[in-house]
């Protein structure tokens, strides 16, 4: 009886139809607004964490994440151009598979998009602390540079001041209303992928083979909920290629869909792949990415007291890479390379903001739509009448955002963020499939191709990496959705604007708005 309150797909197809869009992006176009989402902490300063996971088979978990977002962008990419609206896996769900799962799609969501942001925040504050330790020859004081050690923080740490900075002042932009335009984008795009360049070309030819040996130390399968092998590493650098679901929703916008939008997903995600097994090989085959083992020959947990305790007793100048908070530039440095490791920073400190921005961004919006569904307060949704922007959420956003950032590490977060994620990746992947079954006539600018494939694939894909997390990032996820479904039935459903009998859909701020009334539900 819970599984009612299907939003008709034609009210969100008639708001859709308005918008009247002109295709304009091409799949070139498409894929660099991919890589200016995907390239982030993920590559930047997780390479740590999944070393302390893999070792080297770090570069075999960057395979498996990177074909599972493959498959699942081709599920996304279907339903992003035929349900074009603002809300992504949550409206979709909405359509298919009503309201109670589009709630817990919503909810998930916010672990994807708002710890995401966090988990950014908390790289970008490593590269901060380690230009300014460079420069001025002290980084900040413990305190103040890192979380609790009691949470996987550092020895000393309290809170992540840097990181809070950060956070917050990408929600101020938000909130006066920036957005970042493609010439920005292609900017960024490069900066980051001349800073990769840099990294492999340097790195490449230092390579002694001999690094690479024990190739996978904790084995391909580290054990279900330990995080750790190479499943578990790929489980956390999931969150490498997160990101590319924005690409999708611009499949609406782009010339000749069938053709470029898999060229732009695809290609993005790919490139993405090859670069980052690169990047992978560089850093582990110079200064080496054997895990820290605890006394039983099974790796600390990344992010774990014990790892950071261990990681405090080696000296700035032979840190290994997986006690690195600013991996990348770290490599470079010991290599002799300090001033492009500087650059590197430098590159990360400037580009990794505009991916905070997106997130957060993201999250505003499926809060925006969630209260104009009549789901969460009305007062939420209030735009602001000089910058047009939904500025309640987007504060109490941005200040949920940098207290996680304050208080937790970046893989924890990164973890946490991955689990949610993998949740609202499944569920568009049934969604795909359920509409192929209910509505195979309806026009779709792009169609998955194998789709009986492809969906399953993307289904068990997520499951398969969900159980190779951490237990307590999977356990946040059923917590989470507990949390979230009291509100629900204590809120929610009692206040929902289809349950009254409207459909309202949403296209954007202050956009297009659809009100349709129909006939209350029976119970
Ligand atoms: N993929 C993005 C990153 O790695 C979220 O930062």
């Amino acid at each position: 009886m819970f599984l009612d309150r299907i939003k008709p797909l034609d009210a969100i197809l008639a708001t859709a139809a308005k918008k009247s869009l002109h295709p304009t992006l091409s799949g070139f176009q498409l894929m660099l607004f991919g890589i200016g989402c995907i390239i982030g902490t993920g590559i930047f300063v997780l390479t740590a964490a999944g070393a302390q996971k893999a070792g080297p088979g770090l570069m075999l978990a960057f395979a498996i994440a990177g074909a599972i977002c493959i498959v699942a962008a081709l599920c996304y990419a279907e339903i992003a151009s035929m349900i074009p609206v603002a809300g992504s896996a949550y409206t979709y769900t909405y359509s298919v598979m009503g309201e109670l799962l589009a709630w817990t799609v919503g909810w998930a969501l916010v672990l994807e998009y708002a710890v995401a942001a966090s988990a950014v925040s908390v790289g970008w504050s490593g590269y901060l602390n380690g230009l300014i330790t460079e420069f001025t020859g002290t980084g900040l004081p413990a305190y103040l540079a890192g979380a609790p050690l009691a949470l996987g923080g550092v020895e000393g740490g309290f809170v992540n001041l840097p990181a809070v900075f950060i956070a917050l002042l990408v929600t101020a932009l938000l909130i006066v209303g920036t957005s970042e335009s493609a010439k920005v984008n292609a900017v960024l795009v490069t900066i980051k992928v001349s800073a990769l360049t840099a990294f492999i070309v340097l790195t490449l030819p230092e390579v002694e083979i001999e690094k690479f040996n024990p190739f996978l130390p904790a084995g391909v399968f580290g054990g279900l909920g330990t995080g750790l092998g190479a499943v578990g590493a790929a489980a956390t650098i999931f969150f490498a290629y997160v990101g590319f679901d924005a690409v999708s929703t611009a499949a609406e916008e782009t010339k000749n869909p069938q053709r470029n939008v898999p060229i732009g997903l695809i290609g993005s995600l790919l490139f993405c792949t090859v670069f980052y097994i690169l990047v992978a090989a560089g850093a582990i085959g110079t200064i080496g990415g054997q895990p820290i083992m605890g006394p039983n020959g099974v790796p600390f947990p990344a992010g774990s007291e014990e790892l950071a305790r261990q990681c405090a007793t080696y000296a700035a100048a032979n840190l290994p890479l997986v006690c690195s908070d600013e991996a990348l530039a770290h490599v470079l440095r010991q290599i002799g390379w300090s001033s492009v490791g500087n650059m590197l920073g430098i590159a990360a400190f400037v580009a990794l903001p505009s991916v905070i921005l997106v997130l957060l961004f993201a999250q505003t919006r499926i809060f925006f739509v969630m209260s104009r569904d009549g789901l969460l307060p009305e007062g939420l949704s209030k735009i602001h009448p000089k910058w047009k922007t939904p500025y309640v959420v987007t504060a109490i956003t941005g200040v949920v955002v940098a207290v996680a950032a304050a208080f937790l590490p970046v893989g924890r977060l990164a973890d946490i963020a991955n689990a949610g994620t993998l949740y609202a990746f499944m569920m568009v992947g049934i969604a795909v499939m359920m509409l192929r079954k209910k509505e195979p006539n309806r026009k779709r600018v792009f169609r998955t191709p194998a789709l009986w494939f492809v969906g399953p694939a993307t289904v068990a894909g997520c499951i398969f990496l969900f159980v190779n997390l951490p237990l307590d990032a999977q356990l946040v996820l059923p917590i989470w959705a507990g949390i979230g479904l009291a509100i629900y039935f204590g809120y929610s459903r009692s206040r929902s604007h289809l349950g009254k009998g409207i459909i309202e859909v949403v296209d954007d701020i202050g956009g297009q708005e659809t009100m349709v009334p129909i006939d209350p539900p029976k119970n």
